[in-house]
């Protein structure tokens, strides 16, 4: 863990971190498409294109850093994933990996349901024309007036996380003379193989009601008893960039587990489940995710066997990838504004971005990958650690990174596989500007959330 303290500080004594490769890819100047979003290559003369788009034509008509979305990609897994899952099932975005009134409207068009967490999310889709009824609101302490807002607007469900949130939804929902659709969301007990941070269905955690002691049990039969609430399922979110499908196993298992004892307790047979998202994507060469088909059909073979097992009628499942449709479809676009070689260490690359465009490096040990884009290079590899301008020694984006030898201050890099959890994580860490996210699809460009400014910043700041 990076976080255990080391004599030398935390870590940056080493050279290469544990277990990354050792060796230089065969080819630098490649770009791999497992972890570049699908339009991407590289034109004649060496430079990388998206959408046909030349980089360095992106980075002078927009500026750096920016983050670089590809439309046709996005919304190509959106369909992968509407089409793996079928009419049978419901495929939520979970907002929180990126949202904008554009992923809102492509989301629309493409069908899919959108889960929000906020009432920023929540007013963002609404305000883009998401129909409220394909929206799930979740989180493990809405605010009233969050609550409020969701019922008013008749969100298709609300995930209840707690026995406060069953009668604080219960009687706002009776108040405004509704009667809202919800689900239970509860912790099965799995350790998801993942980063602690972003696992979620341990039981030493905040989310979610316990199937352990009868707690989950206790919900529904509360749920069952209020007025104000239609209880249509149960849901389950195991954690975050997972791969083995194990842990959704276990846990679709004990959530059709609950079904069965609800529906001996009470004669009723709940419609639905929601297994969450979390589903892995490649950040680098050595990681090797699951296509949308597998997983739906894992995941539905999982249901349906344990629920003519327990003599159930197999409910409609629903899922909620977030990383797994934005993650892969941008990278962030950098220009190299100092190259500090260290004798017998290795080179620091510094960029005009870091932590404040990309915390996950920092906070999750996240691996990423990084190419020199703006032209292509025959020089020696080198090994590198590609770190931002922020004031911290911890302000890195690649720890481990070769790039050429001749890597020079005004060269482009980017980093791929940055569309999920970047911007939407994106801070004013030393009053950095938050990047814009520039969309482009069949050789145009367009941004869709704009580059922040001094004066966005001044303007929050009432002196
Ligand atoms: N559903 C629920 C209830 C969730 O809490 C999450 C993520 C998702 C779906 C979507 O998970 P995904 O498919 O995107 O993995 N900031 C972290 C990830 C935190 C995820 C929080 N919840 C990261 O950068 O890795």
């Amino acid at each position: 863990m990076s976080r255990s303290a080391h004599p030398a500080g935390p870590r940056y004594a080493d050279v290469l971190s544990e277990g990354h490769y050792a060796a230089p890819p065969a080819d630098l100047n490649r770009l791999d498409p497992k972890v570049w979003s699908r339009t991407v290559g590289r034109d004649a003369d060496g430079v990388a294109t998206v959408a046909g788009i030349p980089v360095t034509h992106l980075a002078e008509q927009f500026g750096t850093p920016a983050y670089i979305l590809d439309v046709d990609d996005f919304r190509a897994r959106c369909r992968a994933w509407a089409e793996a899952f079928g009419k049978d099932a419901d495929v939520f975005y979970a907002g929180k990996a990126f949202l904008s009134r554009a992923v809102v409207r492509w989301l629309t068009e493409e069908g899919l349901n959108l889960d929000v967490c906020s009432g920023g999310e929540l007013s963002t889709a609404l305000s883009a024309g998401m129909p409220a009824e394909r929206i799930a609101f979740h989180g493990n302490n809405k605010s009233t007036d969050e609550i409020r807002r969701a019922v008013e607007a008749g969100v298709g469900r609300i995930v209840l996380d707690s026995f406060q949130e069953i009668a604080r939804v219960a009687h706002l929902a009776q108040s405004l003379g509704k009667r809202q659709r919800v689900q239970i969301r509860v912790t099965v007990g799995v350790e998801a193989h993942t980063h602690e941070f972003i696992a979620t269905a341990h039981e030493d955690q905040k989310f979610g009601i316990a199937l352990a002691g009868g707690q989950a049990a206790e919900a529904v039969r509360r749920a069952l008893n209020l007025d104000g609430l239609e209880l249509i399922g149960i849901h389950s979110h195991i954690g975050s960039q997972i791969f083995d499908m194990a842990g959704f196993e276990v846990s679709a298992r004990r959530v059709v587990q609950l079904l069965a004892e609800i529906r001996d307790e009470h004669g009723v047979e709940l419609p639905e489940i929601d297994l969450g998202g979390g589903l892995g994507i490649a950040y680098t060469s050595d990681d090797d995710p699951r296509e949308p088909h597998h997983i739906a059909k894992a995941l539905t073979e999982i249901v349906t066997r344990e629920c003519e097992a327990a003599g159930l009628r197999t409910p409609r499942i629903s899922v909620e990838p977030g990383r797994a449709i934005v993650g892969p479809t941008a990278f962030t676009l950098y220009e190299v504004g100092t190259v500090k070689p260290l004798e017998g260490l290795r080179t620091y690359v510094s960029v005009d971005g870091g932590m404040s465009d990309n915390i996950r490096t920092a906070l999750y040990d996240a691996e990423y990958s990084v190419a020199l884009v703006s032209r292509r290079s025959d020089a020696e590899p080198m090994l590198t650690r590609v770190v931002g301008k922020h004031c911290e020694s911890g302000d890195i984006i690649v720890r481990d990174a070769f790039l050429p030898a001749d890597v020079a201050p005004g060269d482009l890099l980017a980093v791929p596989a940055t569309g999920a959890y970047c911007r939407s994580m994106a801070s004013n860490y030393n009053h950095a500007l938050r990047p814009p996210v520039v969309a482009v699809q069949g050789g145009a460009a367009r941004v869709v959330v704009r580059r922040e400014t001094e004066e966005d910043l001044l303007r929050l700041d009432v002196g």
